[in-house]
C-alpha cells in the first residue's frame, strides 16, 4: 500500500511578534485515508518561490510511527524576507527525491506540493501537485489532488498500477496481454480512442496520453470531479499528437447515445470498491463494447472486501472474458502489495 502526504492545514505564512513562520499540518496517509504510515521516516519540507520553485529554505522533518499528524512549521523568517513572496511548500522524503513510477521504483510515500500561497496570511487552497514521472519521460504527470476526504478527487493505487502496466505493455516489457499490447503498439492510421470510466483526478487517462503517440483519451466521471479533472487536463503534456477532453457520465443515468465514435480502450481504475453500483458499471461496459465489440476493456483493482468479487460473475454473465496481470506497489515494513489488472474483451 502506497502512503500519500496530505495536507490536513495548507501552509500559510504566520506572523508571531516581530517575525514571521510558515505553518501547516500534514499526515501521510492511504488513498482510502483510513491508516497512517506506520514507520519512522525522514522528510524535507522545502519553501519554494512560485512560479519557479527555486528553493528559499529547507527544513528536516521526522514522522513517527504511530503518528496521525505532523504539525509543520519553518521559520522564523523576518517579515521583509516574505513581502511580495507567492511561494510554494513542497514535503518529500528526499531534497532531490523524484517520484518515478516503475516496476521497482514507486515509492512507498509520495511528495506533494502546495497551492501558492501569498504574503499575506490566507492559507493556499486545499489542494496538492503530485509530480509523477514515468519512465522514459522527462516531464513528470503533474496531478492535483483535493486535501479533503474525497473519494473521486484523489488518486488512487490502482491508477499508479494502471500507469505503469501501460507504460510497460506500450514500451513491450510486459506481454502479460497479447491484444492490449497489440493495440498499443500498433502504428494506426487513425488515432486511438480512449474512454476512462471513473477517472477521478483523471491519472490514468492523462498518463495514456502521455505515453502514447496520436490517441483521443474521453475522461468521464461525476459532476464532482470536473473542476479538478479540468485543472489536471490543463497541466497535461500529452504527446503532440494525442488529446485529453473531459465529459461528464454517471452510470446511473448514461446518456442514451453513449459514444458517438468507435472506442479501442475503456479504462477503469479502482472503481470496483462499492458492490452496490458494479450492475451498473457492468451495464454501461456492455452498452459500450455493444457498440464497439472491438474495444479492450482494461480495469484496475485493488481488492478491498469480498463482495467485490460480484464484478467478475457480471463481466462473465455479459459474456466479458479476461485475461490477469498483477502489479506490485511497495507497501511498509519492506513488504508489496498486489494490484490486480484484468483486460476483458467481448467473446464472440
Ligand atoms: C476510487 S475512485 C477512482 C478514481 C480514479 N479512477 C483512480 O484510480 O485514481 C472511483 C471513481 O468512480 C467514480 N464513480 C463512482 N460512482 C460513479 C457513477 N455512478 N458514475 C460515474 N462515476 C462514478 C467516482 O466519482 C470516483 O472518481
Amino acid at each position: 500500500m502506497v502512503y500519500y502526504i496530505r495536507f490536513l492545514k495548507t501552509p500559510r505564512f504566520q506572523p508571531q511578534k516581530k517575525a514571521v513562520f510558515i505553518s501547516a499540518l500534514i499526515c501521510i496517509t492511504t488513498d482510502l485515508g483510513d491508516d497512517f504510515l506506520a514507520e519512522d521516516v525522514d522528510l524535507v519540507a522545502t519553501w519554494a518561490q512560485y512560479p519557479s520553485h527555486k528553493a528559499l529554505y529547507r527544513e528536516s522533518l521526522k514522522w513517527e510511527a504511530g503518528t496521525r499528524q505532523l504539525a509543520v512549521l519553518l521559520g522564523p523568517f523576518s517579515p521583509n524576507d516574505v513581502a511580495h513572496k507567492t511561494s510554494v511548500l513542497n514535503i518529500q522524503l528526499q531534497a532531490s527525491q523524484k517520484d518515478t513510477l516503475g516496476v521497482s521504483s514507486t515509492p512507498l510515500v509520495i511528495s506533494g506540493c502546495s497551492a501558492p500561497f501569498g504574503p499575506q496570511s490566507e492559507p493556499a487552497e486545499k489542494l496538492i501537485l503530485r509530480d509523477l514521472y514515468v519512465a522514459n519521460h522527462k516531464q513528470p504527470l503533474k496531478i492535483w489532488e483535493e486535501t479533503g476526504n474525497s473519494i473521486a478527487r484523489h488518486i488512487w493505487d490502482a491508477a499508479l498500477a494502471s500507469i505503469v502496466f501501460l507504460d510497460q505493455t506500450i514500451q513491450g516489457t510486459s506481454k502479460d496481454m497479447p491484444a492490449l499490447s497489440q493495440l498499443l503498439q500498433t502504428r494506426r492510421s487513425s488515432p486511438l480512442q480512449a474512454v476512462e470510466l471513473g477517472a477521478g483526478c483523471g491519472i490514468v487517462g492523462i498518463a495514456l496520453a502521455t505515453m502514447l503517440d496520436h490517441c483521443d483519451v474521453l475522461l468521464t466521471d461525476l459532476p464532482e470531479v470536473e473542476e479538478i479533472v479540468t485543472l489536471n487536463i490543463k497541466e497535461a503534456r500529452p504527446q503532440p499528437s494525442s488529446l485529453v477532453h473531459y465529459q461528464t457520465l454517471d452510470w446511473e443515468e448514461p446518456p442514451p447515445n453513449l459514444c458517438s465514435r468507435p472506442i479501442d480502450l475503456i479504462l477503469v481504475s479502482d472503481c470496483t470498491y462499492n458492490a452496490d453500483s458494479l450492475p451498473i458499471l457492468v451495464s454501461v461496459l456492455d452498452r459500450l463494447v455493444r457498440t464497439s465489440p472491438e474495444a479492450l476493456v482494461l480495469v484496475a483493482l485493488k481488492r478491498r472486501h469480498e463482495s467485490e468479487a460480484v464484478f467478475f460473475d457480471l463481466m462473465r454473465a455479459a459474456a466479458f472474458a479476461p485475461l490477469q496481470a498483477k502489479v506490485q506497489l511497495p507497501a511498509q515494513h519492506d513488504e508489496v502489495d498486489q494490484i490486480e489488472l484484468y483486460c476483458y474483451h467481448r467473446q464472440a
